[in-house]
């Protein structure tokens, strides 16, 4: 244990001294910053990085959470995601959410990352990226420049991959396409050392399926069967986050300072040209609920990144946001703006799980722990994920009854009086995901298999929450409320997503893993559609993947930003984080939120 540790003691050590150049204290704070970022989690330090490059502007970037100590469970793959650990860590926000009713009254809250580097710091390490008609259909919602063709220059530039050796690459079959990767990015994408034969089996599954296998899912084609690498260094075997990839290299710049532990409470406006518009010309922040408040002026802009949950919060205090809800709380009015807090989207998981004879190459901790620390090898190092993301057609035989069904429903579900430029944008939502979901090239449900269950999640959900404050206090907690099934369409796609998963476990390559008993979620003998949707209700979770609650689209179609991610009616204000994102593509978000923030900040350094 005390071996352990000081593999971080002299981590720690190294960044104190970095730690003197660019973490300030509040009072050695400028009276003013060319740009202010807010939130230096995944995208807020890619900005602030990008912005710093040039040595005459000064930057600033205020994050509510500390520095991570060099924890296991933030560095390690074994104890990545652990409950008790990571999860409930101080380094997750651990926002409460609504109890869900379509959900038993249960309620899921969203994870969020607390600390420098934000949810990069703790989320699963997975490090993908969704398919070409996933980021086309952004540009169909008016937004041009924001396609796959204009986005993939930017998931090679955040990336370094490292191939597996062949000892791996070649029994494992991990192929991939040269042309869709970087190689000398901040971002480190590899493969750890701890695959088993087990760790595809998945994929032999598929084969008894019928699913085809692809070269490379980060070619744009993230469908069927492929590999998935992890952001992970590939000699330590430690995590790849926003803070050693972009904070801690430019910690030294002098016009570079962080500032940590301090809340931005508000963003300041005034109104400017005749006061038909406003400006942001600052921020207010403090300590804590009952600390005095402080205000920093940025000279040129605002930059927004606190998260899809955090953001639209911001700009509701600020007065940003739909006037009804500011009006409720007597919130001046800066900007009515009905889409902030809403479309609110996420990824939600579903298991089938039978128990089966133990992996006979998975090795016990006090191995795996002597391999990692001895050599970065084993089951600690991680692996790599044998992924299915798979079309709807494939999971599902209604699966044109179903999309037949979703593009004739009325709008009995979404709330009586939701805004109609919100009805609008939905609707044009409706019609690309009507346009995709048969196609070959969109994905419905990511399935992954490890040790007797097969995770489902579906990846293009109809349902959209939203997020508003009922607090003028930005220490209160927020009204988080993501209406989860509230689109009863969902439930066919879950329910059939269930089905699908059951057939994996089914199979002769399965199977013959050896079962230690008959399948326990849902259960032997649930079978009908009803008693699927009930085991659904009971055991959803959430892939922690918000997005859309500062959704770039049209002001028309309920959008908050355009397409150089600028604030509607609001000078000098950007928002740079997963809410920007209008529709959940089909991945994990972190090499999307990575890019979209390398492609802001060469829009902002542009002016556009
Ligand atoms: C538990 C978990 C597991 C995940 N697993 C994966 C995965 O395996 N693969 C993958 O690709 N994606 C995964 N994701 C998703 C991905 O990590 C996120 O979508 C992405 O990191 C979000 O980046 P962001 O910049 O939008 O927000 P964040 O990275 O969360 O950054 C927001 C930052 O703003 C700060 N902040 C908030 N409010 C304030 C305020 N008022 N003042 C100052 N600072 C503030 C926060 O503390 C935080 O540091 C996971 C996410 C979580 C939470
Ligand atoms: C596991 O894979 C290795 C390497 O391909 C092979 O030699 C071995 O027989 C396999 N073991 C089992 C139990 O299948
Ligand atoms: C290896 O992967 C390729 C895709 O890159 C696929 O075409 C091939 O069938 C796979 N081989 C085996 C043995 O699974
Ligand atoms: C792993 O190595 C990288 C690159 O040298 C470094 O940034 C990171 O801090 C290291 N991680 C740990 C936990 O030592
Ligand atoms: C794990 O391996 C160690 C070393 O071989 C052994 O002493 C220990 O009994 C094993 N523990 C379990 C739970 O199997
Ligand atoms: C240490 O790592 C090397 C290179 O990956 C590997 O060949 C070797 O088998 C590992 N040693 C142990 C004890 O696992
Ligand atoms: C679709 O699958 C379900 C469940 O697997 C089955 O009961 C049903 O008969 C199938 N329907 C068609 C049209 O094939
Ligand atoms: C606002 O909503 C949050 C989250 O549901 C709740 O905890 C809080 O009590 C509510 N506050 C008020 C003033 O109603």
């Amino acid at each position: 244990m005390l071996a352990r540790r000081s593999q971080f003691v002299g981590l720690l050590a190294t960044f104190v001294v970095l730690g003197n150049c660019g973490i300030i204290s509040e009072s050695q704070l400028r009276s003013s910053y060319d740009y202010i970022v807010i939130g230096g989690g995944t995208a807020g330090l890619v900005v602030a990085n990008r912005l710093s490059e040039d040595p005459r502007v000064s930057v600033l970037v205020v994050e509510a959470g500390p520095l991570d100590k060099g924890e296991n469970f933030i560095h390690i793959p074994r104890f990545v995601g652990t409950a008790g650990d990571g999860l409930t860590s101080v380094y997750n926000w651990n926002f409460p959410a609504e109890p869900q009713p379509e959900l038993n009254g249960r309620a899921i809250n969203p994870p969020a990352g607390r600390c420098v580097g934000g949810s990069s710091a703790i989320n699963a390490l997975l490090f993908d990226r969704g398919s070409i008609n996933d980021y086309n259909s952004w540009e169909e919602l008016g937004n041009p420049g924001w396609g796959w063709k204009s986005l993939l220059p930017y998931f090679i530039k955040i990336e370094t991959y490292n191939h597996p050796p062949k000892e791996i690459a070649q029994p494992f079959n991990i192929t991939f396409d040269p042309s869709a990767h970087g190689y000398s990015g901040p971002v480190q994408s590899s493969y750890g050392r701890g695959f088993t034969n087990q760790t595809d089996v998945i994929f032999d599954a598929f084969k008894d399926l019928g699913v085809p296998r692809e070269v490379d899912g980060t070619n744009g084609r993230k469908v069927n069967a492929l590999w998935g690498s992890f952001s992970l260094h590939p000699t330590n075997r430690s995590r790849s986050y926003a803070r050693p990839a972009y904070f801690e290299p430019v910690l030294k710049r002098r016009n570079y300072d962080a500032l940590l532990e301090t809340r931005v409470t508000r963003i300041l406006t005034s109104s400017s040209k005749g006061g038909r518009k406003s400006k942001a010309n600052g921020i207010e922040i403090a300590k804590s609920s009952t600390s005095a408040r402080r205000t920093i002026k940025a000279n040129r802009e605002v930059i927004l990144s606190a998260g899809a949950v955090a953001s639209p919060k911001i700009l509701q205090l600020s007065g940003i946001g739909p006037k009804k809800v500011l009006q409720s709380l007597n919130i001046p009015v800066v900007e009515d703006l009905p889409g902030v807090g809403y479309n609110y989207q996420d990824h939600s998981a579903t298991p089938v799980v039978q128990p089966f004879a133990e992996d006979p190459q998975a090795v016990n901790d006090t191995i795996g722990e002597y391999l990692y620390y001895k050599n970065r090898t084993g089951p600690w190092s991680g692996s790599g994920l044998a992924l299915g993301f798979l079309p709807l057609s494939t999971i599902s035989n209604r699966s044109s009854d179903i999309l037949a069904r979703y593009a004739f429903q009325s709008n009995s579900h979404l709330p009586a009086d939701l805004h109609p430029t919100l009805l609008a944008g939905y609707e044009r939502q409706k019609q690309l995901l009507i346009k995709y979901l048969p196609t070959d090239l969109t994905a419905a449900s990511e399935y992954i298999y490890g040790g007797g269950a097969v995770v489902a999640t579906i990846l293009h959900p109809f349902s959209r929450g939203y997020t508003i404050i009922n607090s003028t206090d930005p220490f209160a907690n927020q009204i988080i409320n993501q209406r989860y099934l509230s689109n009863p369409i969902d439930y066919d796609v879950l329910v059939d997503q269930v089905r699908y998963a059951r057939r994996i476990l089914a199979t002769p390559s399965i199977q013959a893993l050896g079962p230690l008993g008959p399948e326990v979620l849902p259960g032997e003998g649930v079978e009908g559609e009803e008693e699927l949707r009930e085991f659904v209700r009971g055991i959803l979770s959430t892939f922690s993947h918000v997005s859309g609650t500062c959704s770039m689209m049209p002001r028309q179609l309920g959008g908050v930003v355009d397409k150089n991610l600028r604030v509607y009616g609001v000078d000098g204000l950007r928002v740079v984080d997963a809410s920007v994102i209008p529709l959940v593509p089909g991945t994990h978000l972190q090499a999307t939120v990575y890019a979209i923030a390398e492609k802001a900040s060469d829009i902002i350094k542009r002016g556009d």
